[in-house]
């Protein structure tokens, strides 16, 4: 028997991430290469006091189907926090509640791509929005990242024969910690108004700024054309898969017929808990705990590296986020070094699959959050190692 499998599935690419999770049972193997929440921020407890008072006070209805839209007391709960932190208008009714972010960008897909329309991407770009866009199949054009946000003469030209789709990170982008300067905001909205592109602006990072001053969405002054993504795992929980889709009307209504094609609705006693446990509990304090510890990691990374990593590897220095993205010299692969890495115990994520093209890349992306500073310190000066030895080779040739 032959196995017929559609085109989309033959093509589509086994995740890199996959490969580096069979190393990371390894005794002693110290991670940057996850990006896992630190589980010591977990609210057990508030969850699961909320839990418990859901099933006390309307468990029937909890447990049972719901609207694909999601739990009302929940959107407006969002729309709220919106207005709260930016003054941006959101209607309870253009929120749908969505598996996390990444079903956003499943549906988003779905609902407005055939095989072979562009999707504008930065360079480089969160891996896991290129691997569910991947299975429409789309063509990309890439915008590289400068500190500031996307460079716009690139983006300018990337624009041209009015692409679908363009997705963008502009707080704490994953893969790199970038934020796009408020400036950069305003100029990519001005170029995209001239085009019939729809902005996916993915949030997920937003309220994890532990340095500087927020900056507005894309979407306040882009609101048509924007669709907004927020996800609470990076505040609340990962494993609750709990997050949303900001969109206006026209574009919710086909939002909302894929979601229901799709799995109906988002779990509802989740949608329910984690209402409960925003009403109880005071999620400000809860996420200033989190940025505390954040920063405490990143300041130790950066310490770290400064300390041991050769002059000539440049790094970012995220103000917020839980990534930052190192650079080594020239002619260095970071692929190749990725086994050496493994050998002295200490994993990263290589720069390469978070790029839709181009192979043997001299970028890689490290995580701080999921270390506690003596480990980020012992991982540094492993990775170094690694580094200087590959530096100080390539330099002799
Ligand atoms: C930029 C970005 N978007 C979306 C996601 C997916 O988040 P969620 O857990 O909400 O699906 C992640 C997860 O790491 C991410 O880094």
């Amino acid at each position: 028997m032959q196995l017929r499998f559609a085109r989309r599935v033959a093509n589509a690419k086994k995740s890199f991430i996959r490969e580096i999770f069979k190393v990371l049972g390894q005794k002693d193997m110290i991670s940057f290469s996850g990006g896992f929440p630190n589980p010591s921020s977990f609210p057990i407890e508030g969850i699961k006091a909320a839990a418990i008072k859901v099933l006390d006070s309307d468990g029937a209805n909890a447990l049972q189907y719901s609207s694909t839209e999601g739990y009302l007391p929940l959107r407006e709960y969002i729309a709220k926090r919106y207005f709260a932190r930016f003054e941006l208008k959101v209607d309870p009714s253009e929120i749908l509640i969505v598996n996390g972010s990444q079903q956003a960008f499943d549906l988003i897909s779905k609902v407005f791509l055939d095989i072979g329309d562009t999707v504008v991407v930065e360079k480089p770009a969160y891996l896991g929005a290129l691997q569910s866009f991947g299975f429409y199949e789309p063509t990309y054009k890439v915008v590289p990242l400068t500190e500031t946000g996307l460079d716009l003469v690139a983006l300018k030209d990337a624009l041209k024969d009015n692409p679908k789709l363009m997705y963008v990170v502009p707080n704490f982008q994953n893969p790199t910690g970038l934020t796009y300067s408020n400036e950069n905001r305003i100029a990519i909205a001005d170029l995209l108004r001239k085009t019939d592109t729809i902005l996916i602006e993915d949030d997920p990072y937003g309220e994890l700024r532990f340095k500087g001053i927020d900056h507005q969405p894309i979407k306040s002054v882009l609101d048509e054309q924007t669709i907004l993504l927020g996800s609470f795992s990076k505040i609340v929980s990962p494993g609750m898969r709990m997050g949303w889709i900001v969109a206006k009307k026209e574009i919710m209504e086909k939002l909302v017929i894929a979601k229901q094609a799709s799995d109906l609705h988002s779990n509802y006693f989740t949608q329910r808990i984690i209402t409960q446990y925003l009403m109880d509990n005071d999620i400000d304090k809860h996420i200033e705990t989190i940025k505390a510890m954040y920063l405490k990691q990143r300041e130790q990374m950066l310490t770290s590296m400064k300390q041991y990593f050769d002059p000539s590897i440049t790094y970012t220095q995220p103000e917020g986020g839980m990534f930052l993205w190192v650079t080594l010299p020239e002619g260095v692969s970071a692929m190749k070094l990725f086994e050496s890495a493994v050998v002295q115990k200490i994993v990263y994520v290589p720069g390469d699959p978070f790029y839709t093209v181009g192979e043997d890349l001299n970028t890689l992306r490290m995580n701080y959050t999921n270390s506690t500073p003596k480990e980020i310190d012992e991982g540094v000066q492993r990775l170094a190692k690694v580094f200087n030895e590959a530096i100080k080779k390539t330099n002799s040739r």
